[in-house]
């Protein structure tokens, strides 16, 4: 069934329907039903329709809401609000000609978005809150395991491996924060915008958007139909998580190798190799990262889409929703599959090389006065002693600290030892100890405070 053919003398061509159909929004089925429910009660309070014609017509929309889950599509469906209609039409007849007063499928489709984003949203936000907290209890039960961090891929400092993994319980978190950000902007009601520039019917757009729960008004009716801000805001929202679960997965992959040997992955999320028999492979990361990528082309898509279109709707807008549902169950499948593997990574973390507290030793230097570019030339003489030698950093004595400088003491070959070095780490959030169980705690309330909670 068409909602449209008045004018036209013949019907479209096979192609021409072939081309033009929309299956991808069939997942919008439930926020459509729902969409006209509140649609259909609001033009009967405003007396557009009669009371009993709203009572028949919200009776069908809840039969169909009760049979969603087995809902028929037809060929003949051009899309998700035809089919809704079509049904509507064979348990309620010709009644069924009243749902589309006052509304245009353009309008309807920017609501259906917005309700199913507004979902989707919420969903997102609690799958995060899983990894965080798988973040945070495997955080806690390596709070005093050190570990070198790293730049430029190389050694630089120490911290502990609670730290590392709370860098990304952080960033997870700021993802979390975005979208709880976005959700203000997705929750406002196009409806009543109708094509374009409205109706000449008293609709009461306020009503409407109260009785779907929305946070007001998309007012500008051209700027309600044909803006996809809050859609592309979504998909970047989604990139941006796949680009820290990505990260994350780079690095699992990284401890896993033979040259890390932090990690070893549990037989339950490793997979093996059917020519090498020895291999555990980490095809969860991998493929996290994988799709990271196509997430990532998303984002480009849903901007591209929008940046040549005059107002206000045009159809390249129905190309929208495969972009915003392939961004938002990408980042949703791989948030599961990463908590399930970070839940099972078994860490055994080599000990850090001992020039990772070379940083240490000049600051020793500089909380006796001396300016930090001397201390620093200082240490590096020392690396120099030491490398003519063959001899590594962790082998120097007091005799070597002294003859290299004299404002050296003896007791500073005590802060050689990497193990040591986590625990003096004074600044705020710098991983020692300490500063992991502080963050545990900020970020707890931060999950347990508004507007996350
Ligand atoms: N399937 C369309 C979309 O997703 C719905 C709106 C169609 N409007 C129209 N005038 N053809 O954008």
């Amino acid at each position: 069934m068409a909602l449209w053919g008045g004018r036209f003398g013949e019907g479209m061509s096979d192609v021409t329907k072939w081309f033009t159909d929309d299956t991808s929004d069939r997942r919008l089925l439930v926020v459509d039903i729902q969409g006209s429910i509140a649609h259909v009660e609001m033009l009967g309070q405003a007396g557009i329709i009669s009371g009993e014609e709203m009572e028949a017509l919200v009776d069908g929309l809840r039969r169909i809401l009760e049979e969603a889950d087995r809902f028929e599509f037809q060929d003949t469906d051009e899309d998700v609000h035809t089919a809704v209609e079509r049904r509507l039409g064979e348990l309620v007849g010709e009644l069924a000609g009243k749902l589309h007063t006052g509304r245009s499928r353009n309008d309807q489709i920017a609501l259906d978005l917005r309700l199913y984003l507004r979902q989707a949203t919420d969903e997102l936000i609690s799958q995060i809150r899983q990894l965080v907290e798988v973040l945070i209890e495997s955080a806690a039960a390596h709070r005093d395991v050190v570990v070198p961090t790293y730049t430029h891929l190389q050694q630089a400092q120490v911290t502990t491996l609670g730290h590392h993994l709370l860098a990304y319980a952080w960033m997870l978190t700021r993802d979390a924060e975005r979208l709880v950000a976005n959700r203000e902007q997705i929750d406002r009601s196009p409806l009543g915008a109708g094509a374009s520039a409205g109706s000449t019917l008293p609709l009461d757009r306020v009503d409407v958007a109260e009785r779907l729960a929305m946070d007001g008004l998309v007012v500008n009716s051209l700027d309600a139909v044909g803006s996809r801000d809050f859609a592309a805001a979504h998909v970047f929202n989604c990139a941006q998580g796949m680009a820290h679960l990505s990260r994350l997965a780079e690095e699992v992959i990284l401890w896993a190798s033979r040259e890390f040997r932090w990690v070893t992955l549990s037989d339950q999320v490793s997979t093996g190799s059917s020519a090498l028999p020895q291999k555990r492979n980490p095809d969860i990361a991998e493929l996290v990262r994988g799709r990271a990528a196509s997430v990532i082309g998303d984002t480009a898509a849903v901007l591209s889409l929008q940046k040549g279109l005059p107002l206000a709707y045009n159809r390249d807008l129905q190309e929208d929703k495969r972009l915003v549902f392939h961004a938002d169950d990408t980042l949703a499948a791989s948030l599961e599959a990463m908590a399930e593997m970070v839940g099972q990574l078994e860490f055994h973390v080599p000990e850090p090389g001992a020039e990772t507290t070379a940083l240490d030793l000049a600051e020793a230097l500089v909380s006796r006065g001396v300016p930090f570019r001397d201390a620093h030339e200082v240490v590096g003489r020392l690396v120099l002693h030491l490398e003519a030698a063959d001899r590594d950093f962790g082998s120097a004595t007091s005799d070597d600290l002294t003859a290299v400088d004299t404002r050296f003491e003896g007791s500073d070959v005590d802060l050689l030892d990497p193990s040591q070095s986590a625990a003096r780490r004074a600044t705020v959030g710098a991983g020692s100890p300490t500063s992991v169980d502080d963050q545990i705690e900020s970020l707890r309330q931060i999950w347990e405070g508004k507007p996350l909670n």
